[in-house]
């Protein structure tokens, strides 16, 4: 059985202040949560927010990291300051850094490697952009983004990571995939992991949605059988629709 998990990226939002407040908050409405829960502060906030939920089931993430240990990389942060910094997990590849910041696979790929050397678990991001999906493609760039981006890892290790599949028109644009798109998405990324790795490493890594989550479609996203979690960004930044999510209910 593969643990549901429920992933805030806050992305650029809230300072160290409002981090704290924020966890403080959600802190009593979590409680009775089945699933794991990760909040992925911006960098500044990692080493607060991971003191403030040292005696929780909240477990922070970092959003990006370099590969390197050490040296001239001005701007960068290494796995081991993330991991000194509080946090167990990363989110690597999200479509903003490959858009916006020209994140490629291949550096996912090093990435996903000095994470794991650290001891950080990736949660590597793949997704189609609008166009690629209008014509037909969304296999082809989900195939490639894959096997680039995992190229480093293992069978043994890609059991225990976590991907999101975040198709690139439903992130922020309140256009969620249909359930049945992610599913149909989920269940080809399980194929490929057959492929590439093995049939373990297919049954125990688990698979994230991402783009437009909010607490009026977390079920129906949840039933889905090869859907083991979401990775939510704008309705992870208000505490209230934040906790709707982590405690959904299948009905
Ligand atoms: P969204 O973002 O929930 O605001 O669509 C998701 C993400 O970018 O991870």
């Amino acid at each position: 059985m593969r643990q549901p998990v429920i992933v805030g990226n806050w992305k650029m939002h809230k300072t160290i202040r409002e981090s704290i407040h924020f966890v403080e908050q959600l802190k009593p409405l979590i409680q009775s949560a089945s699933c794991d829960i990760i909040v992925s502060p911006p960098f500044t906030s990692l080493s607060a927010a991971s003191k403030a939920t040292l005696d929780t089931q909240i477990k922070i993430g970092a959003q990006d990291l370099y590969w390197e240990n050490s040296g001239a990389f001005t701007g960068e942060i290494s796995p081991q300051m993330a991991l000194e910094a509080g946090c167990r997990y990363v989110i690597l590849g999200h479509s903003e850094r490959r858009i916006i910041f020209g994140e490629t696979s291949q550096s996912v790929s090093k990435k996903a490697a000095a994470a794991i050397a650290a001891g950080l678990i990736p949660i590597i991001c793949l997704g189609e952009k609008e166009k690629e999906r209008q014509s037909g493609k969304t296999h082809d760039v989900i195939g490639m983004q894959f096997r680039q981006s995992l190229a480093s890892l293992t069978p043994e290790i890609v059991s225990h990571i976590i991907l999101a599949y975040e198709p690139v028109w439903a992130i922020g644009t309140g256009m969620t995939a249909t359930p049945q798109i992610a599913q149909e998405v989920h269940s080809y990324l399980r194929q490929l992991t057959i492929e590439m790795f093995n049939r373990s490493a297919s049954d125990n890594v688990r698979l994230l949605y991402g783009g437009s989550v909010k607490p009026e479609n977390i079920s129906s996203l949840m039933v889905e059988k090869d859907i083991d979690g979401v990775l939510v960004g704008g309705a992870s930044l208000k505490v209230e629709s934040f906790a709707k999510i982590i405690n959904f209910e299948i009905r």
